[in-house]
């Protein structure tokens, strides 16, 4: 059972470079500095959010890999970024997972399981890498939401429906309701012809749910190449101004649409 009014929000999609990290660590680090208690998980073997937040993993430190397997207690794995912002981090051994779990009973719930000890928490962000693995659809059977990221290009719209029609055939299988709480668009650049287009039919098929836009700033590369948030590495910036609105939109929403608890 999870404490009962933390978000543990999946910034979802199972496909690469549209986002998810950038959106993992900006909007987590955005929600801490209006006063929110995060923690970020890496799910990803290839530990983008916790390299981009600066954090170093020996071969000693504990990670999201040893808190699934048992071998480390999730409340002592996390570590400390800054004030009211925390990592579960992530390495190669991550990927270990697949094999390891695959013929546990439960394998789905071990992410679920580990974290019950943990609270205290106003959002949980999940940031996950690619392709419906085991220890995504660990990440899918915690979340409480997913927030979905579309980058805007030829081929975004139809991610999202292959994502949609796995996560429903995901959460049917293992009688989980973890709910569709809107998307993000990515890389929003309004002197493109088709961007208008995109934004209108995504507008539109997510009606009623949370919809935030992002526009492209290059500065966001650069603040992940200097492993820093935006807000680190520029506060003035564009990217800045969006992530720091999609919190206050992402905390005005769930004020308005009671998290689940599952
Ligand atoms: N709004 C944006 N404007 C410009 N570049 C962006 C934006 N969002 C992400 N990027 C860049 O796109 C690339 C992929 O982003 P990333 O967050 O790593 O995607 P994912 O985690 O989905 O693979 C990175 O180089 C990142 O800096
Ligand atoms: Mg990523």
């Amino acid at each position: 059972m999870k404490n009962g009014s933390t978000k543990v929000i999946m910034i979802g999609v199972f496909k690469g470079g549209v986002g998810k990290t950038t959106t993992a660590i900006n909007l987590g680090h955005a929600l801490a500095l209006q006063k929110k208690n995060v923690l970020i998980i890496d799910l990803d073997p290839q530990g983008n959010a916790t390299r981009g937040l600066g954090y170093e993993v020996t071969e000693l430190t504990p990670t999201v890999y040893t808190v699934m397997k048992g071998i480390s207690r999730a409340e002592e794995s996390i570590g400390k970024i800054k004030e009211n912002l925390f990592l579960l981090p992530s390495n190669r051994t991550t990927a270990l997972l697949e094999t390891e779990l695959a013929s546990e009973v439960g394998r789905e719930k071990a992410l679920s399981r580990a974290m019950k000890a943990v609270d205290g928490f106003d959002y949980i962000i999940l940031d996950c890498g690619p392709g419906s693995t085991i220890v995504n659809v660990n990440g899918l059977v915690y979340a409480t939401d997913v927030l979905m990221p579309i980058e805007i290009g030829v081929d975004s719209v139809e991610g999202v429906d292959d994502f949609i029609k796995a996560k429903d055939a995901i959460c049917q299988k293992l009688e989980i309701d973890t709910r569709l709480m809107g998307a993000v668009m990515t890389k929003v650049d309004r002197r493109l012809t088709l961007t208008e287009t995109i934004l209108s039919h995504c507008s539109a098929s997510f009606k009623g749910k949370f919809f935030g836009q992002i526009r492209t700033d290059t500065n966001l590369g650069h603040a992940r190449g200097h492993r820093q948030t935006i807000f680190e590495y520029d506060i003035r910036s564009r990217a800045a101004d969006d992530y720091a609105k999609l919190a206050t939109d992402v905390i005005k929403w769930f004020r308005k649409n009671k998290a689940y608890a599952n």
